[in-house]
């Protein structure tokens, strides 16, 4: 006969496993857990040079959306004429698929206007590196030509956006709160659940042989040593022309070609960019600084080169093109590789 204590013991212990099963048998339509919590999971892609797109920040609704309304409202530029959406355009990925464009008053831009998708993950911005916070691009929005002062101006007496904005921020419309909701916004463009993704967290199955074939030449070519981290790219600078002379051959030579040297005056900085990140890459064509890679096969060949110091035969680049699109993930639920132009 087991005594008392350990009697009631026993029965404490049936309760808290049975506590454990139901939390386990979670409802097939309830979020995935969040990564850091599972120890098996994390396991599966410790060892991996990319990991799955972290999930995306707790963001107050109603800023998120006044941020969304200013990035698509043309009025927050300096003629009225553009708005971000011109460039970054929802339907493509928030790119707008040209090598270079054509900022406010119709001047050309000096780089190939990169997504905004998982923006927040690269440890610095622009092609150069040359901002670490989106507060200092919103700030100063040289594409659309923004003055603050004007625009707050002009939406104060927006009879449906100024009663909003004093519904999200105590202080109402206020040229920091019309910069605070687009950066709000900027924080909620995270793509997670790529096809890779659900790969690394242990679905073998959610690519094909071919894209994993892909993601072994990926690593044992080296292009992984670069492009890494949950963002594949985003969070080194690297040369564009390590093992040869790029430029040399792509002359003639336009400033922003000179990289991170514009910024830094540094010798060695001369043609360092920030390494890209991969995600959605397949969505985002043309590819490089300025635009002059037209396609995955065109910027493959720009990499081996120039990068690695090697010729890629087709066999190879085919199956690194077909792991470059199991990168693309989904926004607000809705694949990005299926989602309609708009
Ligand atoms: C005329 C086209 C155009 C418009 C309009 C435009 N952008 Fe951009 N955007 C670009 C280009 C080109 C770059 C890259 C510039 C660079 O690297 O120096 C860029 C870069 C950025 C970056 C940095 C991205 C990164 O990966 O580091 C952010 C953030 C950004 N834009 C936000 C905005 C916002 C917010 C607006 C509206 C206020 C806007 N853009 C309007 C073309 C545009
Ligand atoms: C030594 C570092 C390095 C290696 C290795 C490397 N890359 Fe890159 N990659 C870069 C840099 C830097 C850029 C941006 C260059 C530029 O635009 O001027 C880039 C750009 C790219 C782009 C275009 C991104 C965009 O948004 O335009 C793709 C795609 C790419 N790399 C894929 C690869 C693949 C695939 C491999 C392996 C075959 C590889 N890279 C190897 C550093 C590297």
């Amino acid at each position: 006969m087991v005594n008392k204590p350990a009697w009631i013991g026993l029965v404490l212990l049936a309760l808290m496993l049975l506590g454990v099963g139901i939390g386990l048998r979670k409802a097939p339509s309830a979020p995935p857990p969040p990564v850091t919590t599972d120890p098996t999971t994390v396991t599966a892609y410790a060892t991996e040079p990319i990991q799955p797109i972290p999930e995306p920040p707790l963001l107050d609704p109603l800023k998120v959306d006044l941020g969304e309304r200013l990035f698509r409202d043309p009025r927050i530029s300096r003629d009225g004429s553009i708005a971000c959406t011109s460039c970054h355009i929802f339907g493509l990925a928030l790119t707008d698929r040209q090598p270079q464009s054509r900022r406010v008053g119709g001047e050309q831009t000096e780089f190939n206007t990169p997504t905004l998708f998982n923006v927040t993950l690269n440890f610095r911005l622009f092609w150069n590196g040359r901002a670490k916070q989106l507060e200092e691009q919103i700030a100063h929005p040289r594409d659309t030509g923004t003055e603050w002062n004007n625009v707050l101006r002009k939406l104060k007496t927006d009879p449906e956006l100024a009663p909003r904005f004093a519904r999200a921020y105590p202080q109402g419309m206020t040229e920091a709160t019309l910069q605070d909701a687009i950066v709000t916004f900027e924080r909620s463009l995270i793509t997670p659940n790529a096809r890779f993704d659900r790969y690394l967290r242990g679905d073998k199955n959610a690519i094909t042989r071919e894209e994993e074939e892909g993601y072994y030449l990926f690593k044992s070519y080296g292009c992984a040593s670069c492009h890494q981290g949950a963002n594949v790219g985003g969070n080194m600078f690297q040369k564009l022309g390590v093992m040869r002379d790029f430029f040399k051959e792509h002359g003639p030579l336009d400033e922003a070609d000179m990289g991170r040297y514009l910024i830094t005056k540094q010798e060695q900085d001369r043609h360092v960019f920030r390494v890209p990140s991969l995600r959605n890459i397949a969505l985002t064509a043309p590819y490089l600084h300025n635009g002059a890679a037209e396609d995955l096969r065109a910027v493959i060949a720009v990499m081996g080169k120039y990068q690695l110091g090697r010729e890629i035969p087709p066999h190879d680049v085919e199956r690194l093109i077909a792991f470059l699109h199991t990168l693309s993930g989904e926004y607000r639920g809705r694949a990005l590789d299926q989602a309609p132009a708009r």
